[in-house]
């Protein structure tokens, strides 16, 4: 394993057992409104405070952009960070949240972890060498689109576009099996990887939602795009992930409606 890869583990431990401290017992003094529907925590920023320390005990020069606190400019290393992903979840007791962190070297996602703390999950990959949950190998699933099981996240911060998606949405609802809104688009994407999901497709995210998740499930045999079927997911926030059974069908169905 990478010393890239072991800091990222290690830096969402500690972050780990920040949100764990706090989950369930966050006072209404320690949850601020940033815009409209958008919360961030005592939580948030002090597991973003942790993740920074450690990255930057072992690799100074590097860049990270961070949900919380933006750029800190550096080499061509760059790590994507969310602290907490899911925090509505978190905020209500619900167990779905985690630490988001995907590293990218120039220009190209290399290592991922995604850690659910109370689930207990850690999700990991680096490039060429796999995707992995609790240390164990995971690949994305074999089901067909009509026996599948999809993942979205509502477009709460593009609420102009929700007649589009909503048309979208009830095209796909009406051809798999199930859909789900869990509310932590990298968990999304980690069960995607995993197989539990076999399929992902939300709009108007941000690049420390996807980054991690993006290369789990291309590390366990999926593929991911845009609306458009290009990569620039990180850029535009829409991003479709799956398994190749399903990426086809939804990708079709999600370019129909949301692509340029
Ligand atoms: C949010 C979650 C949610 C998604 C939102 C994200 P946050 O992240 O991933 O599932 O629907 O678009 O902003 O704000 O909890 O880090
Ligand atoms: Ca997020
Ligand atoms: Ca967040």
């Amino acid at each position: 394993m990478s010393k890239v890869l072991e800091t990222a583990i290690e830096a969402s431990k500690r972050a780990a057992e920040v949100l764990t401290h706090y989950y369930t017992r966050l006072k209404e003094t320690e949850i601020e409104l940033k815009a409209k529907n958008d919360y961030v925590t005592e939580a948030d920023k002090r597991s973003e405070m942790i993740i920074i320390k450690t990255i930057q005990e072992s690799f100074p020069q590097h860049s990270i952009i961070a949900e919380e606190s933006g750029l800190h400019s550096g080499n061509e290393w760059k790590w994507y960070i969310d602290p907490l992903d899911g925090t509505k979840n978190f905020i209500h007791g619900l167990p779905i949240f985690c630490i988001s962190i995907g590293i990218e070297y120039r220009g190209e996602l290399v290592a991922t972890v995604i850690n659910a703390p109370v689930l207990g999950e850690i999700f990991t990959a680096e490039k060429g060498s796999g995707a992995y949950c609790n240390g164990k190998r995971i690949k994305v699933s074999d089901r067909q689109f009509e026996e599948a099981v999809v993942a979205t996240g509502f477009p709460f911060r593009g609420k102009d576009l929700l007649d589009k998606y909503l048309l979208c949405f009830r095209e796909v609802f009406l051809e798999v099996s199930g859909v789900r809104r869990c509310g932590s688009a990298a968990l999304d994407l980690a069960y995607t990887a995993k197989g539990v999901f076999d399929g992902f497709w939300e709009m108007s995210l941000h690049p420390w939602d996807i980054a991690a998740g993006v290369l789990l499930i291309e590390e366990a045999g999926g593929k991911v795009s845009d609306f458009n079927g290009r990569k620039e997911y990180l850029k535009s926030g829409n991003v479709i992930g799956a398994s190749r059974n399903t990426y086809d069908k939804l990708f079709e169905i999600v370019n129909k409606y949301l692509g340029d």
